[in-house]
């Protein structure tokens, strides 16, 4: 029997966040992956607003966590084969190459990172004026140097000024196609 991989789909509070359904999660879940969600507290109340939490968790059939299991509770996420993080904010990318824990979605994938055998795949949905901070590099070294796959360059992602970028889809094809290349069980 065809066994296909489960993603731990992270999503935080960037531009696009509103179409990981449509996008991937759907798509995947189509070739029969499975797929757990979990968000920053951010994107958990602007998909919550859209009413998203609940078709995502009818189309993947697993919970939708946005905050920490209490102590004592089981995971309500089954064990997962590697992580996207689509789209990752400025703030999210800075969190996870410097280790900062302070949500579910930073928890889980900061120990990914830690346990060096767990693919994880990052798209930084940033302007220029993110990428011009000081830290920017050295997060982005930081992730390369611990083995995340970034889709992250000019090709992919051409960097605007804030709020001069035309209106544009992430790249949804070559985000799919990095996780699919990437995670396998
Ligand atoms: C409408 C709106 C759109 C935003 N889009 C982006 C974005 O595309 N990229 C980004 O890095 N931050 C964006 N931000 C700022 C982040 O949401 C903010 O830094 C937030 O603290 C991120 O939290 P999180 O990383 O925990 O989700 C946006 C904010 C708003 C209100």
């Amino acid at each position: 029997m065809t066994s296909f991989p489960t993603l731990g789909l992270v999503g935080s509070g960037a531009g696009g966040v509103e179409l990981i359904r449509a996008e991937l999660v759907q798509p995947l879940c189509d070739r029969g992956w499975q797929v757990a969600v979990t968000l920053t507290p951010t994107a958990g109340e602007w998909l919550r607003q859209l009413g998203e939490i609940e078709k995502l968790e009818q189309t993947t059939g697993l919970p939708v966590r946005v905050t920490a299991r209490q102590p004592g509770e089981q995971s309500p996420h089954p064990r997962v084969d590697g992580y996207a993080v689509v789209p990752a904010s400025a703030n999210t990318v800075a969190k996870l190459a410097t280790g900062i824990a302070d949500n579910q979605a930073l928890t889980t994938v900061c120990e990914a990172l830690g346990a060096e055998d767990v693919p994880v795949v990052v798209f930084p949905r940033v302007n220029a004026a993110h990428a011009r901070h000081p830290a920017w590099k050295g997060h982005i070294d930081n992730l390369r140097t611990a083995g995340v796959e970034l889709l992250y360059g000019e090709d992919v992602w051409p960097l605007h000024e804030p709020r001069t970028a035309p209106g544009r889809d992430l790249p949804w094809q070559a985000i799919r196609d990095m996780i699919v290349s990437h995670i396998t069980c």
